[in-house]
C-alpha cells in the first residue's frame, strides 16, 4: 500500500489555537466491499474514484477486497482496465498508486432475480476472505436502478449474506442509495422488504449532501458557539431561503427522472436534510441516534401544506442559452416525453410549528438548468424593531444576513452595517467572509463509505425520517400530479435563467448578493 499506516482514518479538524492536525477517529475493520450495479454510471463516475482516492489516502482498511457485480459479462481483467478509464476520467489524477489498488479489485457476472446466482457469490465471497483475510465483513453497496433494490435485498438473505457474525461470520452491512420509495406507501413497502433480511443497524441509506463539509458544518455553527443560538429563532429571523440551483439538466437519466421529476430528486432528501440541520433542536450528543431523532422531530413539526397559491411554485425547463450556447429544452431531451409534464423545477415554503419558529417561511429551491450552479442557505434576519437614524438617514436599514455556502464557495459569510467614514452620517453594509480554504478532505462519497465501514450511521437517513418527509410530501405530490389543471400550473423557464417568473422575487431574495455587497 502506498500510504504508510493503512488501518488508521485520518481527518483535518483544527485545534484551538486555529492549527491544523491529523486526528484518528477510528479503526477499520479488514472488509470486502461489493458493488452491484458495477457496470453502472455510479460505480465509474463516483465509487471506484472515491475508493481509489482512499486507498491513496490510507483511508481503506487493509485487507480490503473489492467486487463489482452486474449482468454485463466480463473478467476481472476486463473490468480493472475499465475502471482505471473512469479514474483516469473522473478522479483525482494521481494514478501511480493504481496497479496495487486494481490487484484488490474483482469481478463477477450476476443475475440480479437469481437465488442460485447470490448462493455462487456467497461461495465465491467466502473463498475470497479466506484468501484475503478480511474476517467474513461485507459492504454490500447497491449502486443499482431503485426497481432492484427489494430484489437485492432478498436474494442477499436468501443466499445467507445478511447474516452477521454467524459461522464466522463478522458483519454484514448494506448501502442504498436514493430515491427511497416514490412515496410513503412504496417507502414502507421497501423498508419491509429490507428488514425482513437486515436490521436497521445494519442498513445505510445514503444523502451525499450530508457528506459535504459546509452541510456537516451547520451543527458545528449552531452548537459550538453561543453566539448564535438564542437569536436562532423566530424573534430575530425574518426568514430562511434555502437553494440548490443546478446548470445540469436531465442528462442521460430521463428513465428515472421522468418518473421522479425535482420533488423526490432533490425534496424529499437533500433538501430537507439541509432544512433539518438548520432548523432542530440542540441533540443531547454528537452522535448518531440522538442527532437523528431531533431531525425527525423537526420533520414531525413540518406543517401539511396544501397547494395554496404561492406555497409551491412548479416549472419546467425549455430552451434556452447557457454559458453563451443555446441548450434543448427538457421536452426536446433524449428519453424525455415531448408533452412531459414533469417538474425540473421548485419553489416550495415550508413551515415549522413549534415555539422557536412559528410564522418563519423556509423557502426552498432546486432546479435543473439554471443560470449557475449554486448551494446555499440564507437566514435572513429581522429589521431593527426601532431605526434611531430614520431622520438622518430617510432610508430602510438593511437586515443582517447570514449566508452559509455550499457552492461553488464553501463558507459561511455574516454582513452587519458600519458607518461609513467620513462627515456625513452613511451607512454602509459589510460582510464578514470566512471560507474553507483547503477543499474537502474526503469527497462526498468517500465520507460515506467510510462511515459506512466504521458502522458510524450519523450521515445516513433513519427509515422513521423518511417515512415523515414521505408524509410532507406524498399529498402535495397527489395533487401535483393528479390536479385538474396540471399543465397551467407548470411554469416553463427558458434554460439558463433563475426559474419561472411565478417564483422570481422569492428566488431573488434567496440569491441576491448586489444588497449584501461591502463597499470597497
Ligand atoms: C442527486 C440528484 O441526488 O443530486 C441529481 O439525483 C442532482 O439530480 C445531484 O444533480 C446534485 O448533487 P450535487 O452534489 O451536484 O449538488
Amino acid at each position: 500500500m502506498v500510504n504508510m499506516e493503512p488501518n488508521i482514518i485520518k481527518e483535518r479538524i483544527c485545534s484551538q489555537d486555529g492549527s491544523c492536525d491529523c486526528l484518528t477517529v477510528g479503526d477499520l475493520a479488514p472488509c470486502t466491499i461489493v458493488i452491484f450495479g458495477a457496470s453502472g454510471d455510479l460505480t465509474a463516475r463516483k465509487l471506484i474514484p472515491a475508493l481509489y482516492h482512499m486507498y491513496l489516502t490510507g483511508s481503506l482498511p487493509d485487507p480490503v477486497s473489492i467486487v463489482g457485480c452486474a449482468r454485463t459479462p466480463l473478467s476481472s481483467d476486463e473490468f480493472r482496465s475499465l475502471m482505471q478509464e473512469a479514474c483516469e476520467v473522473n478522479g483525482k489524477a494521481d494514478m501511480s498508486g493504481w496497479s496495487e489498488f486494481a490487484s484488490f479489485l474483482f469481478y463477477r457476472q450476476l443475475i440480479y432475480n437469481s437465488e442460485n446466482s447470490f448462493r455462487e457469490l456467497a461461495a465465491y465471497l467466502s473463498e475470497l476472505d479466506g484468501q484475503w483475510g478480511t474476517k467474513g465483513n461485507l459492504v454490500f453497496d447497491l449502486a443499482l436502478p431503485p426497481s432492484l433494490y427489494a430484489v437485492v435485498a432478498e436474494m442477499l438473505g436468501r443466499a445467507g449474506l445478511a447474516d452477521q457474525h454467524k459461522e464466522n461470520r463478522g458483519w454484514s452491512r448494506i448501502v442504498v442509495e436514493k430515491p427511497f420509495g416514490r412515496d410513503l406507501d412504496s417507502a414502507l413497502d421497501l423498508d419491509r422488504t429490507l428488514h425482513e433480511y437486515f436490521q436497521e443497524k445494519q442498513i445505510f441509506r445514503i444523502d451525499h449532501y450530508l457528506a459535504k463539509e459546509t452541510v456537516q458544518n451547520i451543527l458545528m455553527f449552531r452548537f459550538a458557539n453561543t453566539i448564535f443560538e438564542p437569536i436562532w429563532n423566530r424573534g430575530y429571523i425574518d426568514s430562511v431561503g434555502i437553494m440548490a440551483a443546478e446548470k445540469l439538466g436531465v442528462e442521460n437519466r430521463a428513465g428515472y427522472y421522468e418518473q421522479a421529476g425535482v420533488i423526490r430528486d432533490m425534496f424529499q432528501n437533500h433538501m430537507l436534510q439541509l432544512m433539518s440541520l438548520i432548523a432542530m433542536e440542540a441533540p443531547s450528543h454528537f452522535e448518531s441516534e440522538r442527532v437523528r431523532d431531533e431531525k425527525v422531530k423537526l420533520f414531525r413539526s413540518i406543517r401539511p401544506f396544501s397547494r395554496r397559491e404561492g406555497e409551491v411554485v412548479l416549472g419546467q425547463y425549455g430552451p434556452g442559452m447557457l454559458d453563451g450556447k443555446g441548450v434543448k429544452g427538457y421536452r426536446q431531451e433524449p428519453g424525455v416525453a415531448p408533452e412531459s409534464l414533469i417538474p425540473t423545477f421548485a419553489l416550495m415554503n415550508f413551515y415549522v410549528e413549534n415555539w422557536r419558529w412559528q410564522g418563519v417561511p423556509f423557502c426552498l429551491v432546486s432546479g435543473k438548468r439554471m443560470a449557475r450552479k449554486e448551494t446555499r442557505i440564507i437566514i435572513q434576519f429581522k429589521e431593527v424593531p426601532h431605526s434611531i437614524f430614520r431622520d438622518v438617514l430617510g432610508e430602510k436599514i438593511i437586515p443582517n444576513r447570514l449566508v452559509l455556502s455550499i457552492y461553488p464557495e464553501e463558507g459561511i459569510s455574516l454582513t452587519f452595517q458600519t458607518k461609513n467614514p467620513g462627515a456625513r452620517v452613511c451607512l454602509r453594509p459589510m460582510t464578514m467572509d470566512f471560507r474553507y480554504d483547503t477543499g474537502s478532505v474526503l469527497d462526498a462519497y468517500e465520507k460515506v463509505l467510510l462511515d459506512c465501514i466504521l458502522g458510524d450511521h450519523l450521515l445516513f437517513w433513519r427509515q422513521d425520517g423518511i417515512e415523515q418527509t414521505w408524509r410532507i410530501l406524498t399529498p402535495i405530490l397527489n395533487e401535483c400530479e393528479h390536479c385538474q389543471g396540471r399543465r397551467q400550473h407548470l411554469h416553463t423557464y427558458p434554460a439558463g435563467s433563475w426559474g419561472p417568473d411565478a417564483a422570481g422575487e422569492q428566488v431573488d431574495k434567496i440569491r441576491d448578493r448586489r444588497e449584501v455587497k461591502s463597499a470597497p
